[in-house]
């Protein structure tokens, strides 16, 4: 593997505030357990080990964490309630609010004032705190992508409790480009986080504006998700550079920019190591090309 001297990727600051991350961070979602059909639902199987990967995340550096109170539900917070609490002063946790689980394990909507304002409630109880760093709206117009649609009642319920001192900084997730420029309009937007990775670059323009205002872009499903990635491109790159297929496409998403900061979810300590060795990884053109050439052929098959 080619190092490089960066950090976990280095560092990030959010716009117009004194949050600074390393780029390099963790998802929590992969904490909770699976109860059948229900995914991210109950408690994990090796409580231990779900505990474990959250204290060597942040022994190895990592300070910024992304949850949701309806990762289990309730249960990914109290995790890392359980794990980290007295938080170390740099850790930055970001949780999403405006959806609930049904129990059939569904993820249904829930914007309405009532339901933003209890669920930051639910947030600070479980996460033990006075006040979230980031809590994104994520908007539930449709549940697997963005969809147009009005946030100004939810983004005005989520401001007016950020003028409460009960949040510090607004994000947004699964939004469109036009979501987040009339977002901006509401309450400052510090990052957006959307599904992209090495083989979805649908975001590719959204996150080159959102680069020039300096606001974080950050994805989900960095790895794939629920349908981990796999492609020859990628395995053809990570045997050349010894490395694992995943580490190139977290290194990948390091390079397209620096305003992409990085939350791959693991319940494993072993990829979470892995995932974090990533940071060192120096892409050289020849990958590159490798890779683009991945994400036009994935494009192309998606059209048809
Ligand atoms: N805003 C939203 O709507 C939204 C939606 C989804 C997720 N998120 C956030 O984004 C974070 C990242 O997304 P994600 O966790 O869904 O997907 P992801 O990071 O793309 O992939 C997670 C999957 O990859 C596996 N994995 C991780 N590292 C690996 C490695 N080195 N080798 C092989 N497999 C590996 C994990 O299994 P193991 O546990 O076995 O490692 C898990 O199945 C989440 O944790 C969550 O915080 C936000």
């Amino acid at each position: 593997m080619q190092m490089s001297t960066s950090n976990l990727g280095g560092q990030f600051t959010f716009p117009a505030t004194s949050l600074t991350v390393r780029r390099m961070g963790y998802g929590a979602m992969q904490l909770a357990g699976r109860d059948g059909n229900k995914l991210v639902w109950g408690p994990p199987r090796d409580i231990d080990a779900a505990i474990s990967v959250l204290r060597e995340a942040v022994a190895s550096g990592v300070n910024h964490i992304d949850t949701s109170d309806f990762y289990g539900p309730h249960i990914t917070n109290q995790l890392i309630r359980r794990a980290l609490h007295p938080y170390p002063e740099n850790l930055v946790i970001v949780t999403k609010v405006s959806a609930r689980r049904g129990e059939d394990g569904s993820w249904l909507p829930a914007m309405s004032p009532k339901e933003l304002t209890q669920a930051v409630h639910d947030n600070l109880r479980n996460l033990g705190l006075d006040v979230l760093d980031v809590v994104n709206l994520r908007s539930m117009f449709a549940v697997h992508g963005p969809a147009e649609g009005s946030l100004e009642e939810p983004l005005t319920t989520l401001a007016g409790l950020r003028e409460k001192g009960l949040i510090r900084h607004i994000g947004l997730s699964n939004v469109t480009r036009k979501q987040v420029e009339d977002g901006g309009k509401i309450a400052p937007i510090v990052c957006v986080q959307n599904a992209y990775n090495v083989a979805n670059r649908a975001d590719d323009p959204l996150i080159d504006e959102l680069e020039k205002q300096g606001i974080a872009y950050v994805p989900f499903f960095p790895l794939g998700g629920f349908n981990l990635l796999q492609s020859s491109g990628l395995s053809e790159v990570a045997e050349s550079l010894k490395a694992t297929p995943m580490q190139v496409a977290l290194a990948w998403l390091l390079h397209r920019s620096p305003n992409i900061l990085l939350i791959p979810g693991t319940s494993s300590v072993e990829h979470l190591r892995e995932n974090l060795a990533a940071a060192k990884l120096t892409l050289p053109a020849s990958a590159l090309k490798v890779l683009d050439q991945l994400a036009s052929k994935t494009d192309a098959a998606a059209q048809h």
